[in-house]
């Protein structure tokens, strides 16, 4: 039996994960130890979660360990034999890594390390899917030059008129130290992947989203509006005149890409993996599609200042992972993402 590891088992993308491997009747192996409570608060608390998976999903088992902690993950390879590893444990948020920058690194770049080096060590023909992030541009993006619309931004210049391509520069811009910690432990998966020859494929997330988001106003974007709507609570636009865009991609989708790579693995491969052009949205046409299919609105306040590094318009160019893999398709819409969202919240 095909043996899977979900590291962040209990967050967005990496429940995900485990239902969708369970369902293959994979043997799932799945680490958390709820550091998004200590992150966030008891908003961002993923017990729920991690008993929902452990009451529903039969080929699951539960381990609550820190991948800061080397030598107890070592262990865990030493007895797994791995043959899949989604490795989605993270500290998510930018505003949160300039609060913890060392807690930030520690998860985001050592850890990733840990995990990269016991693949080496104890399973190195095991495919190894490190959940990356389109941040790794750092603000980069915010110097393209974009038109302005009623509603959104949009790139003004041709190049970019599908997205953002994963040969777009990664250095010489502003980050946050989120964008940093990501990157180092992006391009030190690429690294296991060129020079060791490990399976390991990275992937740059766009806004990834989901139901099972436990939504916080400084990380999940899409389920922290939705929720804010549907109490009709205050939300507060930093900047950009709330045109900013976004792509949103379902997290099923994220995890269907991700077999899709595990089944045909590229060693090293970089791919950027969002909603795309279709699934982008400004902010405030984000809260308009909400108020359509919910009937109602959060009460919005606008400050001027922009998130630090935060993108004006991003969408992901999905081209590149449509030619190497041309049997995934994306499965759900932006009104279908804000459904869902809204009936698991109501
Ligand atoms: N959600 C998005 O919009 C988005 C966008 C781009 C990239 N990503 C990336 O996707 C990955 C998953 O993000 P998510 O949205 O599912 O986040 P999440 O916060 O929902 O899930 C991350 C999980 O990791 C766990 N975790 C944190 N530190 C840990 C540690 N030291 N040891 C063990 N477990 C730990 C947390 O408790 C949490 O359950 C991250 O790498 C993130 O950077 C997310």
């Amino acid at each position: 039996m095909m043996r899977v590891l979900v590291t962040g088992s209990s967050g967005l993308i990496g429940s995900e994960a485990v239902v969708f491997f369970d369902r293959l009747k994979f043997h799932v192996v799945g680490v958390d130890n709820n550091m998004r409570a200590d992150f966030f608060g008891p908003k961002g608390d993923t017990t729920a979660n991690r008993d929902r998976l452990q009451a529903t999903c039969r080929h699951f088992e539960h381990h609550n360990l820190d991948i800061r902690d080397r030598q107890a993950i070592d262990l865990l390879f030493a007895a797994g034999k791995f043959d899949l590893i989604i490795h989605a444990a993270a500290q998510p948020s930018h505003d949160l890594a300039a609060l913890r920058p060392l807690d930030d690194f520690d998860v985001n770049a050592v850890g990733t390390l840990n995990l990269l080096e016991a693949t080496r060590r104890h399973c190195p023909d095991a495919v190894f899917v490190y959940v990356s992030t389109n941040k790794v541009y750092g603000d980069g993006p915010n110097r393209i030059a974009l038109k302005e619309f009623e509603t959104r931004w949009d790139y003004a210049d041709a190049r970019y008129e599908q997205g953002i391509a994963e040969d777009f520069p990664v250095d010489q811009c502003l980050h946050s130290l989120f964008g940093v910690s990501k990157l180092a432990g992006d391009v030190m998966a690429q690294e296991y992947g060129r020079y060791f020859g490990l399976k390991t494929g990275i992937f740059r997330g766009g806004c990834l989203t989901g139901p099972q988001h436990a939504g916080v106003e400084l990380h999940g974007f899409l389920n922290y509006l939705v929720m804010t709507a549907l109490r009709e609570g205050p939300y507060t636009i930093f900047g950009y005149k709330g045109k900013q865009v976004r792509d949103q991609i379902h997290s099923h989708d994220v995890i269907s890409a991700f077999w899709e790579f595990a089944q045909n693995p590229r060693p090293g491969a970089v791919y950027n993996l969002g909603g795309g052009k279709q699934n982008a949205a400004s902010l405030l046409e984000c809260v308009e599609l909400i108020c359509q299919i919910t009937g109602k609105r959060p009460k919005l306040t606008y400050s001027d200042t922009n998130r630090i590094g935060d993108h004006i318009c991003y969408y992901t160019d999905l081209r590149k992972f449509q030619r190497d893999y041309p049997g995934w398709q994306m499965t759900y819409d932006l009104p279908q993402i804000v459904e869902q969202i809204a009936q698991f919240a109501a």
